[in-house]
C-alpha cells in the first residue's frame, strides 16, 4: 500500500523544499527522496553546473544579480524536466517573486523547513563559511526576518530546530501521503 502511494506521489509534481540557510533543505531532501524512491535535485548544484563554477565564485566574480539570473534559469530547467521529484532550493530562490510564479505554474508542493535563527547560525558556522551571504550576523538576521513571511506562503511547514533529518523527512512524507488521500 505504502509503495503504491509513494509511486503515485513521486515525480507527479515536484516537491520543493524552501527555508533559510541551515534549515536542512539538502539533507532532508536526500532523505525524503530516498523515502519516496525518487530523484533528489539540489538547485545550487544545477546553478554551479550552468555557471561552471562554485556558488561562492559566482557571487565573487559575477555578483548576486547574476547569481539570481542563473538561479531562475536553473529553476526553469528543473521544473520543466520530467522526474524532478524532490528539489532543495537555495535560501533566496523562493523569495524572488518571478520564481514563486514559476513554482505556482508547476503546481509543485512547497514545503517550508523552519529553523530558529540561533540554530541556523550554528549550522551555517559548522558548514565552514562557504556561503557568500553569511558574511555577518547582522546581514543574516536581516535576511532571516525579511524572508520569514515569504517562506510562510508554503503549502506545509515544519520546524526542524530540535529534530533529526529522518524525523523531518518522515513528517513531510506523512503530509504528502495525507494530501494524496484527501
Ligand atoms: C542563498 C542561499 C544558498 C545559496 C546562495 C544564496 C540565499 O543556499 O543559494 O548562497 O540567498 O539564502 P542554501 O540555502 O542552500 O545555503
Amino acid at each position: 500500500m505504502r509503495a503504491q502511494t509513494d509511486k503515485r506521489l513521486a515525480g507527479a509534481v515536484p516537491i520543493l523544499l524552501i527555508g533559510f540557510m541551515g534549515a536542512g533543505k539538502s539533507s532532508v531532501g536526500h532523505a525524503l527522496a530516498h523515502e519516496l524512491r525518487c530523484d533528489f535535485i539540489d538547485l545550487d548544484v544545477v546553478v554551479e553546473r550552468l555557471a561552471g563554477k562554485p556558488i561562492a565564485e559566482i557571487f565573487k566574480t559575477l555578483g548576486e544579480p547574476a547569481f539570481r539570473k542563473l538561479e531562475a534559469e536553473a529553476l526553469d530547467e528543473v521544473l520543466s524536466r520530467a522526474g524532478s521529484c524532490v528539489v532543495a532550493l537555495g535560501g533566496g530562490a523562493f523569495v524572488q517573486p518571478a520564481n514563486r510564479e514559476r513554482i505556482a505554474r508547476s503546481a509543485g508542493r512547497v514545503v517550508f523547513l523552519e529553523v530558529s535563527f540561533e540554530e541556523a547560525l550554528r549550522r551555517i558556522g559548522e558548514a565552514g563559511g562557504a556561503r557568500p551571504l553569511a558574511a555577518s550576523r547582522e546581514l543574516l538576521e536581516k535576511l532571516f526576518q525579511q524572508r520569514e513571511s515569504v517562506y510562510r506562503q508554503a503549502h506545509f511547514r515544519t520546524d526542524t530546530t530540535n529534530k533529526s533529518v529522518a524525523e523531518v523527512a518522515g513528517e513531510v512524507a506523512a503530509w504528502l501521503r495525507e494530501q494524496e488521500y484527501q
